[in-house]
């Protein structure tokens, strides 16, 4: 039994009851963004239709949409335990990645080294990259292991070193899940004396975010892939964010939130939030334990992504059993049960020599929607051999999934199989 009612979750997300030639679809394209629910739209109209205003004014709709922001801001904070005005909102993980390195980058002298990683998207490689070749700053890379497609610590051990001034990680990959022990990686990095930014933007649908535990110094993320509206997010330790020289205008109060912000999708970011809180508050009781330190908003927020955890790793177990008895299927990732503590619900495969768009357009003709090429991961796909040829299918599982959307997928990617 999945610890959430996942028939009742789904009859919150409007999108889920899209047909094409009277078929349900379903959207296996959760690491390429969430559905939303009701009131996540409804959230969004409602800001335009009772708050639309621009920031700080001595009036009533002015006022209505900064006591929004303000409670979008705790929102945040709330599912990352974090302080509100730790937490920065912007276009979306990539622009405020951009405007992070470049600030950490006016600290950095000649030679001095940022390490990133084969495993990450490309949000969280190129922006380092391209301030090496503004500022001559090194970038080095740590390797995979590509059995299992896991972060190399070793290779990781051999980067870091005395000019090592920054890492940047990702929590989980978008490709094949992994989940990498980041917690472990910024305590090596502080040890080095080096700060960490963590890309949690795969991760963030599927577990609970604690940046306090973490120790990290930055984490990004962005509300569409947790059934928010198109926002990016950027939390930074509160001395972290002020160590930083910020390009800012002169007037403008906040040194990160630059020009007038997406407030109905900042609502719609609040309102998703909203709902987590309430599936904790609905299925999360059985995971209270452990997380007494939490009270309130929190509490339910971390319980909510226990419950999604649990509910979304059952399924993908299904999955991998249905996938691996597809004749001639290849699949990256951690595929032992054992281990599924180390990945994220999301598969990268192909099926034999079968060109994974052409898979997943078969797919797409049949109602299942996944996607394919490399999404951005491209640093892995180049590792791993598969970036000339098309990269590989991924599917992704989110909580409103079923056993028989499963079903039927497996199926599906069986007869392409043929
Ligand atoms: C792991 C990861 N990092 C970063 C990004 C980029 O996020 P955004 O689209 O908000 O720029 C994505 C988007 O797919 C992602 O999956």
């Amino acid at each position: 039994m999945p610890a959430i009612d996942v028939p009742a979750i789904r009859h919150q997300f409007p999108a889920l009851s899209i047909t094409e030639a009277g078929r349900p679809v379903a959207f296996f394209d959760g690491p390429g963004g969430t559905q939303v629910p009701n009131r996540v739209i409804d959230a969004m109209t409602r800001y335009f239709r009772t708050m639309n205003a621009n920031h700080g004014g001595h009036f009533l709709t002015s006022e209505r949409s900064d006591a929004m922001l303000a409670r979008a801001h705790e929102a945040v904070a709330d599912l990352l335990n974090a302080d509100a005005d730790e937490v920065k909102f912007g276009a979306n993980m990539t622009t405020l990645n951009f405007a992070l390195s470049r600030s950490i980058g006016a600290t950095l002298a000649t030679g001095d080294e940022v390490v990133v990683t084969r495993l990450d998207h490309e949000a969280n490689v190129g922006p380092w990259q391209a301030l090496a070749a503004d500022r001559d700053v090194v970038v080095r890379f740590v390797d995979i292991r590509e059995d299992d497609c896991t972060l190399d610590l070793d290779s990781f051990a051999a980067v870091l070193g005395p000019r090592t001034r920054h890492v940047a990680v990702g929590l989980a990959s978008n490709a094949v899940g992994t989940i990498n022990p980041v917690a472990e990686i910024i305590r090596l990095a502080h040890a080095a004396g080096a700060t960490v930014s963590v890309d949690a933007v795969h991760y963030a649908p599927h577990g609970p975010i604690d940046v306090r535990e973490l120790d990290c110094d930055f984490l990004l993320c962005s509300a569409y892939k947790f059934f928010g509206p198109h926002v990016g997010i950027l939390y930074g330790k509160r001395v972290a964010l002020d160590a930083l020289p910020a390009y800012k205008l002169r007037p403008a109060e906040d040194r990160w939130e630059t020009g007038t912000q997406d407030h109905e999708g900042i609502a719609g970011t609040l309102a998703a939030i909203e709902y987590l809180a309430e599936v904790g508050e609905r299925y999360g009781s059985s995971f209270a334990e452990g997380l007494s330190r939490f009270g309130g908003r929190r509490l339910s927020l971390k319980a909510a992504m226990h419950a999604i955890r649990e509910t979304e790793m059952e399924l993908f177990g299904r999955l991998l059993d249905g996938l691996e008895t597809v004749p001639a299927i290849r699949i990256w990732g951690i595929r032992d049960r054992a281990r599924f503590g180390e990945r994220c619900p999301t598969v990268a495969f192909r099926v034999g020599d079968r060109s994974p768009g052409r898979v997943a357009a078969d797919l797409g003709r049949r109602g299942f929607f996944t996607w394919h090429g490399d999404y951005y991961a491209t640093g892995l796909m180049e590792r791993l051999g598969l970036a000339d040829s098309g990269g590989a299918v991924r599917v992704g599982i989110i909580h409103y999934n079923t056993a028989a959307e499963v079903d039927e997928l497996v199926d599906a990617v069986r007869e392409i199989a043929r």
